[in-house]
């Protein structure tokens, strides 16, 4: 049962905080979110009553994958805690477990000019950013210094500069940032699919990925490593990764990240900007296709994390049953609040209830 604290929050998030939030730009509020999570994390009364109000715990919430223990199969997706300065918050929220980054090897202060708007009819997110993060260096010792209670994923790309713009350097880039990172946190991300500004290319093409991977298979770690794939990507894209996983130390996929697709019949704005990649229900079902093409074309061996408009219980038991092991989100935060997180457990632990399931593995679809 939803705790009655948890039902109040909803309400007052619909009511009184989205309207107040959504006069300001959402870079503010982004910033200034990011500002009281960073306090909050370091109040322990504060995080105790926190936890207490909106977290959900449940055994049958509970998995091991490649080696992690996961409390519940709800994580915080890269983007919102970029440079991990509110890490140690996401456990009293109720995640399961949280990413950082995307982080690179050189710090950018990201595009100039807007980078990130409201598409409040479409419930999306369009992202600009271009990799604005503070550096692995900086984020490699804020790291060193965390008490992060959940499982922690490193997300890492190539630093967005015109100096790395070509394949060589942008592969050093990426090896730095996973040297430093090796032996910090649960799990790497491998984002080859972020827009890059000065004209490098995302590493979904056959060849580069494969030469991207094999020096980072030349670096010791003991994390798992998952590569972020964008829902774009062609059918041949997503056949050769696939393949590629079995040659080269990859235990899974991220699926997936923002779409540029402009066509969609699920933008309901008008007034779309040119730049960036969008978020939330724009990109759920091209997200869920993803999983299911990555599931299959992986024969089921790989992890799979999905994500894209994850907002209640149903979103996340589709992403299940097409194949994801785990879920992310942000923007159903963005448009729900945070509360959304102990319901959206809450409610999947009625629903394995209800169909006599015991673990969430159970819910794949038989392809
Ligand atoms: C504000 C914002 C910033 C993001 N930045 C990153 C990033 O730096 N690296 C990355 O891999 N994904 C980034 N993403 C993509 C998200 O991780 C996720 O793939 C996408 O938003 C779909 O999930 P959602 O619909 O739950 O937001 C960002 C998304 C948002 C909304």
């Amino acid at each position: 049962m939803i705790k009655p604290i948890s039902k109040l929050s909803t309400a007052s998030y619909k009511h009184i905080a989205k309207p107040i939030l959504f006069k300001f730009s959402p870079e503010n509020v982004h910033d200034a979110t990011i500002k009281s999570a960073k306090l909050s994390s370091k109040i322990p009364p504060l995080k105790g009553l926190i936890k207490a109000s909106w977290a959900y715990q449940n055994p049958i919430l509970e998995q091991t994958i490649d080696g992690i223990f996961y409390k519940n199969p709800i994580g915080l997706a890269a983007g919102w805690d970029k440079d991990a300065l509110a890490a140690p918050l996401m456990a009293s929220i109720g995640f399961g477990f949280t990413e950082v980054g995307s982080i690179t090897q050189h710090s950018y202060k990201g595009n100039p000019g807007t980078r990130l708007w409201r598409l409040p009819k479409s419930k999306s997110i369009m992202v600009y950013y271009g990799l604005k993060n503070d550096g692995v260096d900086v984020i490699t010792e804020r790291l060193k210094k965390m008490n992060i209670s959940i499982p922690l994923g490193t997300n890492i790309a190539y630093t967005n500069s015109p100096t790395c713009n070509d394949d060589k350097s942008a592969i050093a880039d990426y090896a730095y940032s996973f040297e430093k990172l090796a032996n910090i946190g649960n799990y790497f991300t491998i984002n080859i699919s972020c827009p890059n500004t000065y004209g490098g290319q995302p590493f979904n093409d056959k060849e580069r990925l494969h030469k991207l991977l094999t020096v980072l298979d030349d670096i010791p770690t003991n994390k798992p490593v998952y590569i972020k794939l964008s829902p774009d990507i062609s059918q041949k894209e997503r056949r050769d990764i696939a393949d590629l996983a079995f040659e080269h130390r990859v235990h899974g996929f991220i699926c997936g990240n923002l779409t540029k697709n402009r066509q969609l019949a699920q933008i309901k704005d008008i007034n779309v900007p040119e730049q960036g990649g969008m978020s939330g229900k724009i990109v759920q079902n091209l997200s869920d296709e993803l999983i299911a093409d990555m599931y299959k074309y992986s024969g089921g061996k790989k992890t799979i994390i999905g994500l894209g408009g994850v907002s209640n219980a149903q979103d996340a038991y589709k992403k299940f049953q097409a194949g994801a092991n785990l879920v992310q989100l942000i923007t159903g935060l963005i448009y729900q609040g945070p509360q959304i997180v102990g319901q959206i457990n809450n409610d999947l632990a009625e629903i394995l209830h209800k169909q006599k399931i015991n673990n969430i593995r159970s819910i794949l679809k038989n392809y």
